[in-house]
């Protein structure tokens, strides 16, 4: 419950599943009019971020606004972990996180994704090829799923008969990281660690062409990455990259089949699949929010932060706040121009999602090859909704496949 002007809308509860499985845009217009930034006392307390402009200054700002305190509401202080776990990329501040950044950035430009294409086509037409036409079918199991695990664990030099552990795995990170810890997913991040650490192994004596050969014999200013340290960028490249694609699919295909409009004009034009891709990640937003820490007493809108209140940057609201997108923000348009506005589903800043060219073409591959061999796909029964209060997901989305 927020406190003040903002107690009229008591079903605002952004750390708890059940508000985002409910309608969260209802509340969010009404707090972006009433009270954009207002306090919400559960899961520690956090100033709650509606507006697109203030997450831009909070996320261009990280003197004022740090990371290295946690990015996920509800998981604590990386600080507080037990030793020897570093943090993440996610959880540190410039300079530190741009000389860990660039270590990588090579094998995540726009230059580097657009050479994937060919595999990623790849698989998308096997996943397809799957599919059983005129049956109904789980189009997450069948294509969100598979498509950017196998991408990403091509990327690590994962072996293809161990990547069907790797959708185990990874659901047991982002499960933690959503608040659902317990002994089973903590059992499942030692097994992927444990596996990540033989690959590091495995690499050391043979280095291949893959992030965790590039890893292993990664340095800065003059010092290799310790174990630790690259388990974990490991582990977050394989968490970060895994489920947010999956969502951005599985979204986008409910959106597509809701829209036969919207549908109908990608089939005509099929050029305009990149914009539409934007599109959805702007309406859908695969990510619900990360949070920043105030480290000293400060002002934003109005309001006085104090030293270590937390902020959660709410992206789905930014993405639907009138001021940049109009009076028409809730509708899904493919054609939106997408050149002149930005929307924040990777996040802005330092932390850019470093995954945004693959994940834009991954999704503009899948999308293609879905429309071209499944143009009238629709969907088959009710949506199961992912419980979670990271991410915006479907769980299970029955589909006839019908050309
Ligand atoms: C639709 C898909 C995706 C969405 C919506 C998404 C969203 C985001 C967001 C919002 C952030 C900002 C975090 C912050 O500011 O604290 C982020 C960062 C990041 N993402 Fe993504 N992501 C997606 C796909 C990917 C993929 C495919 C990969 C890699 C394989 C990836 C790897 C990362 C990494 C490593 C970071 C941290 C970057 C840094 O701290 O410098 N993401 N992502």
């Amino acid at each position: 419950m927020v406190g003040g002007a903002q107690d009229s809308i008591e079903a605002f509860a952004p750390d708890l599943p059940e508000f985002w499985l409910g309608d969260p845009h209802a509340a969010f217009r009404r707090l972006r009019r009433e009270d954009p930034l207002p306090w919400y006392a559960g899961t520690g307390g956090a100033w709650c971020v509606l507006k697109h402009a203030d997450i831009l200054a909070i996320s261009r700002d990280p003197q004022r606004f740090t990371s290295t305190r946690g990015v996920q509401l509800g998981l604590g202080d990386p600080n507080a972990r037990p030793a020897g776990i570093p943090p993440t990329i996610l959880e540190m501040d410039p300079p530190v996180h741009n000389l860990h950044r660039k270590l990588v950035i090579r094998a995540f430009t726009p230059g580097a994704a657009a050479q994937l294409e060919t595999t990623v086509r790849q698989i998308a037409r096997e996943c397809l090829e799957a599919v059983e036409p005129d049956a109904v079918t789980d189009l997450v199991e069948a294509l969100a799923v598979p498509l950017p695990m196998y991408v990403i664990a091509e990327m690590l030099g994962v072996p293809r008969s161990d990547r069907p552990q790797f959708k185990r795995w990874s659901d047991a990170m982002i499960e933690a990281g959503g608040g659902g810890r317990s002994a089973a997913t903590d059992a499942a991040v030692g097994e992927l660690l444990g596996y990540f650490a033989a690959v590091l192994g495995e690499r050391r004596r043979a280095p291949k062409d893959d992030l965790v050969s590039t890893l292993a014999r990664a340095e800065i200013e003059g010092a290799r990455l310790s174990d630790p340290e690259i388990l974990i960028f490991c582990a977050t490249l394989l968490a970060a990259g895994n489920e947010t694609t999956r969502n951005l699919i599985s979204g986008g295909s409910l959106l597509l089949a809701r829209n036969p409009d919207q549908r109908r004009r990608l089939l005509e034009q099929p050029a305009r699949l990149p914009n539409a891709v934007e599109e959805m990640l702007r309406w859908w937003t695969p990510v619900n929010s990360f949070i920043r820490t105030a480290v000293r007493d400060t002002e934003l809108r109005g309001r006085r932060i104090a030293e270590g209140d937390v902020m959660l940057l709410l992206y789905p609201s930014a993405n639907r706040d009138e001021e940049i997108w109009g009076g028409d923000a809730d509708r899904f348009d493919v054609c939106r121009d997408h050149a002149r506005q930005r929307h924040l589903a990777f996040g802005f800043g330092e932390h850019l999602c470093l995954g945004a060219p693959l994940a834009r073409l991954e999704a503009r591959v899948l999308f293609e090859e879905l429309l071209a061999r499944y143009p009238r796909f629709d969907v088959a029964g009710e949506p199961e909704l992912l419980h979670s209060r990271l991410m915006h997901g479907v769980e299970r989305l029955p589909v006839l496949f019908r050309g």
